[in-house]
């Protein structure tokens, strides 16, 4: 029964992803008629530190269904908080959340306007659901942009997955990402140059990269609009001293990560 719940979730998950996210089914479709096996490193949600929706309560909807609560990660410059949690055979989640109290009163209010459209007692699978009960005016949007992109995304896009990962071990060709990275630029797919087109290094035991976010319209309280939507990420793990693969994140290098939801050339 469980597991159902959890297959379920992942499948409407990637439905929703893959929604105003084209690259991802184009990206699968290359790959495949390669002749490669795609395999899901993680999924990303993100969420506002604020009671019922924090990123621990976010997590009790997978620590319900045998997932375990892992690392943690601060983002103090982009006032951000996230953790990551595992269970054998599933991706990991990697769950961050908006230091609401960090922000400033305008930004407060703005976000605070739209959390309270949620209804009482909603509980996280409802809003996994829901992803979103509000809508916002382009004119705030934008002026969350210019505060925290972060924030104006979730503004936008509410609880939906943020990301899903592809796992370069899996891959048979395209095994490490400098061959992934020059396959999907030479289809004219944009990469994510924040700190390098590679975050991290096989020191490191991680090395990540992403394309830049595609654009999908958005029903604003004045009108609709496109803004950049979701990305796809791509992971490549490396084995620890144990014999066994890495399977944490590395702050600095998600830090990078989050700006494929950036406007370019900001
Ligand atoms: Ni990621």
């Amino acid at each position: 029964m469980k597991h159902q719940e959890l297959n379920n979730y992942f499948e409407t998950a990637f439905k929703k992803y893959c929604e105003n996210t084209p690259s991802v089914l184009k990206i699968n479709q290359f790959l495949t008629n390669a002749g490669e096996e795609i395999i899901n490193d993680h999924i990303a949600l993100r969420t506002f530190k604020t009671k019922g929706l924090s990123a621990l309560e976010m997590g009790e909807f997978f620590t319900a269904q045998g997932y375990e609560q892992k690392g943690e990660y601060d983002f103090p410059q982009k006032k951000l908080k996230a953790y990551h949690f595992e269970k054998k055979g599933y991706p990991k989640v990697f769950i961050s959340e908006l230091l609401l109290d960090k922000m400033n009163e305008r930004t407060k209010n703005i976000l605070e306007t739209l959390l309270s459209t949620i209804p009482e007692k909603t509980s996280i699978s409802e809003l996994f659901k829901l992803e979103k009960t509000w809508k916002i005016s382009f004119e705030d949007y934008e002026y969350l942009s210019s505060q925290t992109e972060y924030g104006a995304w979730l503004a936008a896009w509410g609880f939906r997955p943020n990301h899903f990962t592809i796992l370069v071990n899996k891959l048979n060709h395209y095994s490490n990402l400098e061959k992934l990275n020059e396959f999907l630029k030479e289809k004219g797919f944009l990469l994510n140059q924040s700190g390098g087109e590679i975050k991290g290094s096989s020191e490191q035991l991680l090395q990540q990269s992403s394309i830049m976010a595609d654009r999908s319209m958005v029903e604003f309280k004045d009108g609709i609009k496109e803004v950049p939507s979701c990305y796809y990420e791509f992971a490549e793990r490396f084995f620890k001293e144990d014999g066994q693969l890495y399977e944490g994140f590395i702050a600095a290098s998600a830090d990078k990560i989050f700006e494929s939801t950036n406007e370019l050339g900001k």
